[in-house]
């Protein structure tokens, strides 16, 4: 089986991608290789924040790898927060601020489009690979549910009637934007072997 190590330090990212990837690749953590920075995320696009994260740890520990980087990105605000999602409430990485002004911002607006995005940049034998994944979905007027991270309780995915946070987990992972890009990553290492 092929080991990765996918750079992210968000324990539930880590979890959802193991258990969407089983069967097919072993995925070490950046605890695993005693990796305790915070890699940087300083470009202006999805892509190019997956890539840097990529390239740090292939640069600084030599091992294949693939990293994320996640954004949600709203209709009604332009597409905020976009790349700023992790930050969108200042500098605390604070899930619950973050919501907690993303609703303030969506107050009595009518549209409440919204997707997420996931882009995974690949890093293998020295060449680069992007693969992404979006969900779209409607931000919700209040908070619901449990499961999940981020802004899982205000999202909820067209076709559904519940926010990720209230679907669960095992749902979330079949038709989230991490598990489209997930298995576009994986339908390519098959193609490899
Ligand atoms: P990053 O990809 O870790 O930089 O994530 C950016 C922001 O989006 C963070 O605030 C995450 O909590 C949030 N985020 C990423 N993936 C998800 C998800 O699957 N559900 C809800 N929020 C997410």
């Amino acid at each position: 089986m092929k080991t990765l190590v996918f750079a992210t330090n968000n324990k539930h990212k880590l979890e959802e991608v193991r258990q969407i990837t089983a069967d097919w690749v072993n995925i070490v953590s950046l605890e695993e290789i005693d990796c305790q920075e915070e890699v940087p995320e300083t470009a202006d696009t999805l892509e190019g924040n997956a890539l840097l994260k990529a390239r740090y740890i292939k640069e600084h520990y030599g091992f294949d790898c693939f990293a994320d980087d996640t954004g949600l990105e709203v209709e009604a605000l332009n597409n905020a927060p976009g790349i700023y999602s992790a930050r969108y409430a200042g500098p605390g990485h604070d899930a619950r601020a973050n919501m907690r002004k993303l609703l303030r911002e969506m107050e009595g607006k009518e549209n409440r489009k919204a997707r997420f995005r996931t882009v995974i940049a690949l890093i293998l034998d020295d060449k680069e690979y992007l693969f992404d994944g979006i969900i779209h979905g409607v931000i919700t007027a209040e908070k619901k549910g449990e499961s999940g991270f981020g802004y899982d309780p205000i999202f909820m995915p067209d076709g559904y009637t519940q926010t990720f946070a209230e679907l669960g987990d095992a749902l979330k992972n079949r038709i989230s934007h991490r598990a489209l890009a997930v298995h576009k990553l994986a339908e390519f290492l098959s193609s490899l072997s």
